[in-house]
């Protein structure tokens, strides 16, 4: 037969996970810090919120959302970054942000830019649903190196003009998973900039943002509107599952400019599956409580703490500014990976799994990717047995 549009994706990272680590066995108690999957409790209060709205079961939920759903999102917009959005035109809840990352690239990425193939450009390594959408379109997808060198983020300014003025969207992730770096106003600026001179969008997949060590980071739409851009150059995307430990209700929205949005709903209509109400209803009363998620927050600040107390002194350590994840320096990710199983049971991510191969460099391919979801006590077992194994007990 013929070659299917994906017929060369790589295998995803956790069936490529299970097919290195496998075959052997765990040397200890297994822990595992592979998956992103939160695991603090979700609020007390969602299954009497289910409950509640349980008719809507018996109606099909309007693709846009309920109106009290997109208000409590524009509310929440409007303290968390003081912009006042269009709760009917310029917010559209998703089901998790995966999807909306996907589907915002089938909706916003046109034929052709300036007679060529378009360009869409993401960081490497990166959350991979970016590239998948990419393809989805017959759009080239470059992966710019986001790395220790970079400040842990893209320089998409460093691209040749002939990139540059291809591109039609940017994904962008602050706070980076998998590096924890989290791009300042004066980044959002120079790529608002960017944008605007090559004119493309760029989509900022913000779904860590409430999960911070000290200062909220800064969000594209707040430069955006700060510093008066055209709104329509960028989508924001945000969840529910990291801020509220949600990850299954399957919620998050996108925000931006009026056409985009739009466009956005126009698929929808066509192809979407929006939430069901009374899940609708749990994302309305989430985004409209900040208790739960500063409770959230207190508890991941605990965990930075640890990560900071035992790897402190690890050469090379950077602590992350915000999101789950530690992003560890190691000479070759695999072989970290399988050291640390068959010594140890802990369970790790090597870094190249959530890259592609670029000119024979794989950035990240020297790190670990290590999530901190596990309770308090587990987490601190993990990090102590995977210093004395990879770094050495004394370092
Ligand atoms: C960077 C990034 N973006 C998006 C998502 C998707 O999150 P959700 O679809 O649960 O909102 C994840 C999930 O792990 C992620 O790490």
């Amino acid at each position: 037969m013929f070659p299917e549009r994906f017929s060369n994706l790589p295998d995803y990272a956790f069936p490529r996970l299970r097919k290195l680590l496998d075959v052997h066995a765990p040397g200890g108690p297994v822990i595992h810090m592979t998956i992103g999957e939160p695991r603090h409790p979700f609020p007390a209060w969602v299954g009497d919120e289910i409950a509640g709205a349980l008719d809507g079961i018996g109606r099909y939920p309007p693709n846009d959302g309920t109106p009290e759903l997109q208000t409590a999102i524009a509310r929440w917009i409007a303290r968390r970054y003081d912009v006042s959005v269009s709760a009917d035109a310029q917010v559209l809840p998703l089901n998790g942000t995966r999807e909306g990352l996907f589907n915002a690239c089938l909706a916003l990425c046109p034929e052709t830019k300036g007679g060529k193939k378009p360009v869409v450009l993401m960081p490497n390594p990166f959350y991979q649903v970016y590239a998948v959408a990419a393809l989805a379109v017959g759009a080239e997808p470059v992966y710019v190196p986001a790395t220790a060198d970079t400040g842990d983020l893209p320089d998409f300014a460093s691209l040749p003009a002939e990139t540059l003025d291809r591109t039609a969207l940017v994904y962008i992730c602050s706070p980076a998973n998998p590096q924890g770096a989290v791009a300042d106003a004066a980044y959002w600026e120079s790529l608002l900039a960017l944008a605007e001179r090559h004119d493309f969008r760029i989509f900022a997949d913000e779904c860590y943002s409430e999960l911070y060590r000290d200062t909220a980071p800064v969000g594209a739409l707040e430069t955006a509107a700060r510093i008066g851009a055209d709104p329509e150059r960028v989508v924001i995307f945000h969840s529910l599952s990291k801020r509220s430990n949600m990850p299954g209700l399957r919620s998050g929205f996108a925000a931006g400019g009026r056409d985009s949005i739009a466009r956005m709903k126009q698929l929808r209509n066509y192809a979407g599956a929006p939430l069901p109400i009374p899940m609708m209803a749990v994302a309305a009363r989430a985004w409209g409580d900040e208790t739960h998620v500063e409770e959230n927050r207190a508890l991941y600040r605990a965990k930075y703490r640890i990560a900071d107390e035992i790897l402190g002194d690890v050469p090379g350590y950077s602590a992350p500014q915000a999101g789950f994840f530690l992003w560890l320096p190691v000479e070759d990710g695999e072989a970290a990976a399988v050291k640390l199983w068959q010594e140890t049971g802990v369970r790790v991510l090597p870094g190249a799994y959530l890259a592609r191969e670029v000119n024979g460099q794989t950035p990240g391919a020297d790190r670990i990717r290590v999530a901190m979801v596990a309770p308090e006590d587990e987490m601190r077992d993990g990090l102590t047995r995977l210093k004395a194994c990879l770094y050495g007990q004394g370092q």
